[in-house]
């Protein structure tokens, strides 16, 4: 890192102090404006408990205005330098001849000041901007599943144009085993913004459908951004100026106020929580990630940290396409005598059973103890678990306590990104020369 502090070491001072007052401003925030959000309608019940509480939702969005705010703030640290050389005048030489040579200088700098460089950050922002407003408008009007599913699209709209404009790359590199057969890149062209706008869709989504106890919104999103901030520093460890060194500097700058404002939100949102996160929250986290790794040309690494969340959302496909039916809360059931955590299920009834594929299908997921599946005494089907990773790890597990089971998919999914980062880092170089 020691190089990197040589070669543009200063905006990274001022991102972590920035990302220490996001920290304390979020903090601060989320105390005095709790009562706020309650008396404007914002509030949700916690189903997990004894007593019912209603408590602060949409929480997410007095963070993700802080964290706005402070990446705004943040812009002219990267760009000090550029800025000082092209708008540095001299002093007190009030020779015309001289001032005409200065402006015609100045134009060359300015002509030199890495515009490309702020159209990503400003596209970064507008993405972040629009998240966050057609986040709180979830929150506020309960938008229909089917309908908010592609609210992230529009928001990856100005990162991809800046894409488009500044980098234009859509070749993929080949795995040597098929180089033979297909070369060593591919232009895939227009399909790779396909491919981009589904990691646009898929990575908020994603984090709001594995969600539903204390704390498990922000800590999945904390570990997926500690995990870029490693990879991040992994390549700032090399020499400098190494070709990926900016894009990595700026994943960190984003990553840094995002880390900073989630564990605000942690301290709150955990067992037993005293806010919900809301939709918004995990829309802005989920598109953070999109934001750095579009823009830092890495999504693939991206995919391999969201393993959990993948596997979750293929999981959940029966419900969320319908052929199995979808409740409008599928959290893990509260057993209020035992104050565990157990899976929720869907009932099925005589005249309600599913047809015969779907019956087979359930059968062998259930066989596979991929689901718990109860039969009435004539083998008709009686409950099916709700296809949540959070619901599949009480199957196994047995009933838990509500942060038990919070820590425990916590941890997992950390040991399943160092994975993702050791396949990112050490195998690839099997299947890709580096
Ligand atoms: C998604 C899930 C839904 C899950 C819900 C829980 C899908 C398709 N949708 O819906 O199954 O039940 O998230 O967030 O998978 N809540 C708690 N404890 C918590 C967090 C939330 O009781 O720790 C409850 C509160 O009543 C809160 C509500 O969940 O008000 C928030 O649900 P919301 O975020 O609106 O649900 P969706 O994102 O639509
Ligand atoms: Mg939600």
């Amino acid at each position: 890192l020691a190089n990197t502090f040589q070669g543009d070491g200063e905006p990274l001072i001022a991102s972590l102090a920035l990302s220490g007052i996001a920290f304390a401003t979020s903090f601060a925030m989320i105390r005095w404006l709790g009562p706020t959000l309650m008396k404007a309608g914002l509030k949700g019940v916690d189903m997990s408990k004894t007593n019912r509480r209603e408590i602060p939702e949409c929480v997410g969005g007095v963070v993700a205005v802080v964290y706005l705010l402070v990446i705004i703030v943040f812009i002219p640290f990267p760009f000090y330098k550029d800025i000082v050389a092209a708008t540095s005048g001299g002093g007190n030489r009030d020779v015309v001849v001289v001032e005409v040579l200065e402006q015609v200088e100045r134009g060359r700098l300015l002509h030199k000041f890495p515009h490309s460089k702020l159209a990503s950050y400003l596209s970064a922002i507008i993405s972040l901007q629009s998240i966050t407003l057609l986040g709180i408008g979830d929150d506020l009007f309960d938008i229909r599943w089917r309908h908010k599913f592609f609210i992230p699209a529009f928001a990856s709209i100005p990162l991809l144009v800046v894409y488009f404009v500044d980098f234009g790359v859509t070749s993929i590199v080949v795995p040597i085993p098929l180089q033979p057969y297909l070369g060593e890149l591919v232009n895939v062209g227009a399909l790779y913004y396909v491919y981009m706008a589904s990691v646009a869709i898929f990575s908020p989504n994603s984090i709001n459908i594995l969600a539903g106890i204390n704390g498990i919104e922000v800590s999945q999103s904390i570990v997926i951004a500690l995990l870029l901030a490693i990879n991040d520093c992994l390549y700032l460890l090399t020499p400098y100026p190494h070709p990926a060194t900016d894009s990595h500097l700026f994943s960190l700058y984003f990553l840094l106020p995002f880390l900073g404002v989630s564990l605000a939100l942690l301290w709150h949102n955990w067992y037993p929580a005293r806010v919900f996160v809301g939709d918004t929250y995990c829309y802005f986290a989920g598109m953070v990630f999109v934001v750095v790794s579009i823009l830092g040309h890495f999504s693939k690494t991206l995919i391999l940290l969201l393993i959990p969340q993948i596997f979750n959302f293929c999981y959940s496909v029966p419900q969320l396409f319908g052929l199995v039916p979808c409740p409008r809360h599928r959290l893990p059931r509260f057993n209020a005598r035992t104050g565990l955590l157990e899976p929720s299920v869907t009932p099925w009834t005589k005249t309600r059973q599913p047809k015969a594929p779907i019956a087979w299908g359930l059968k062998v997921l259930g066989t596979l103890r991929l689901l718990r599946v109860t039969l009435d005494e004539e083998g008709r089907f009686f409950e099916t678990t709700n296809f949540t990773i959070l619901n599949l790890w009480l199957v196994w597990r047995g009933p838990l306590r509500e942060n038990r089971l919070a820590l425990e998919i916590t941890v997992m999914q950390t040991v399943v990104g160092f994975f993702g980062l050791f396949v990112r880092h050490g195998l690839a170089q099997l299947i890709f020369k580096e």
